[in-house]
């Protein structure tokens, strides 16, 4: 997983719950330092470094899966595949997937008949992604984009890639800072969505020209390309807020780049042979956790409490389990969310008898 303060906390729960835990990067570029020396002077072994290359990467997931883990929390589904392919061997009780793209991997695997353990899609869960994803990303990724360009967003044009809950959360915020917002969608209930919330919806195409910020946000492989480098204007600022770093293509824009150069902090500069520059945030990778802390842990004590207990619904019902890709049950969503409404100091109403019995009822109408 990304190693935050966040995650620390979340191991720190499974270890108190009775769990000898161990972490590697769901990342190469979200993991903060100086958590993973904290976590090591806690006993918590840790393997990874910021900006470690890909071997490393898979060199660190090899030294947890080395522990000969019984559950193993994933982000994206790069451990889970190693499980699956040179370690197919190893014994596992079950998995736990935080983010969405690990979900559809997993659902692939489940379709070709490879999953060989079950794994429960935390990320399916209405107090994960309904929240982590919709207000975390939405917040964060701008948190990631000021931090290293320091730009106004109001009267910017910005563009977001891919209206589910990331692309929801990040156009809100863009649009509440009193940016111009156009979406670009394939999907057509969401492309309404996004248009009657009153964003504009625009092809790549039509978009790339006229962008100010670019952010994208579907999960999907090369939304910005060679064409659209091409006509996008001086100045123009890419990131990447979707799990991996296909989202924009970086090695078309290297291609088309004369000149190079780190201008700040996780800011690199593209030079065209027109002149014009293109400046690129966090090498494309996660731009909230490359660029900025991620999300808050006002938003992701929900997603790990959703994942502690899901390690926890794992181990009660592993005999009834199979090889597939479970969501946690309603009423643990609904406890979270209880808990969640608790800690905010808020009140939550309750149904009356009367309501319950007419809500049950069919023989009330007009
Ligand atoms: N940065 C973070 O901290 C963070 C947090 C949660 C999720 N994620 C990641 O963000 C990505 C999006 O997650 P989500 O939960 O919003 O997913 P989602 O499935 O809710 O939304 C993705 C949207 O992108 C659209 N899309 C797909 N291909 C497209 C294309 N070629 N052009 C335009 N739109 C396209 C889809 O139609 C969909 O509406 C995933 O990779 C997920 O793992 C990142």
């Amino acid at each position: 997983m990304h190693v935050t303060t966040e995650t620390a906390n979340l191991m720190r729960t499974l270890r108190a719950g009775g769990a000898s835990v161990v972490l590697s990067a769901s990342n190469p570029l979200s993991t903060q330092d100086d958590v993973a020396a904290a976590m090591v002077a806690d006993g918590m072994p840790v393997y990874a470094i910021r900006g470690e290359d890909a071997d490393t990467f898979y060199r660190h997931i090899d030294a947890i899966l080395d522990t000969e883990p019984h559950i193993v929390f994933d982000d994206g589904a790069d451990a889970t595949t190693v499980l699956h392919q040179a370690r197919a061997e190893q014994p596992v009780l079950g998995g736990l997937e935080e983010t969405t793209t690990g979900v559809i991997r997993l659902r692939a695997m489940a379709a070709d008949g490879v999953l060989r353990y079950p794994v429960i899609a935390v990320n399916d869960s209405d107090t994960k992604h309904l929240f982590d994803n919709r207000h975390g990303t939405g917040q964060s990724s701008l948190d990631g984009v000021l931090r290293s360009t320091n730009i106004l967003l109001a009267g910017k044009t910005v563009v977001v890639a891919g209206y589910g809950d990331c692309g929801w959360g990040i156009a809100t915020r863009a649009a509440g800072l009193g940016a111009n917002v156009a979406v670009i969608e394939v999907n057509p209930i969401r492309a309404l969505s996004a248009l009657m919330e009153g964003h504009r919806l625009l092809t790549a195409d039509e978009a790339a020209p006229i962008g100010d910020l670019f952010l994208t946000a579907t999960g999907d492989i090369h939304i910005l390309r060679s064409e659209h480098f091409k006509v996008m204007k001086d100045g123009a600022i890419l990131a990447n807020a979707g799990h991996f770093d296909v989202e924009i293509d970086l090695e078309a824009l290297d291609g088309l780049a004369v000149e190079r150069r780190v201008l700040r902090d996780n800011l690199e500069e593209y030079v065209l042979e027109d002149g014009r520059r293109i400046l690129v945030i966090a090498e494309g990778r996660l731009v909230n956790l490359g660029a900025a802390e991620g999300h808050p842990a006002d938003v992701m004590d929900l997603s790990f409490a959703d994942q502690a207990l899901a390690a926890e619904w794992l181990v009660v019902n592993q005999d009834e389990l199979g090889p597939e890709v479970y969501t946690l049950p309603d009423d643990l969503d609904e406890e979270v969310a209880r808990l969640k409404l608790e800690a905010m100091g808020a009140s939550l109403d309750t149904l009356t008898e009367e309501q319950e019995r007419y809500l049950a009822s069919w023989d009330q109408g007009t």
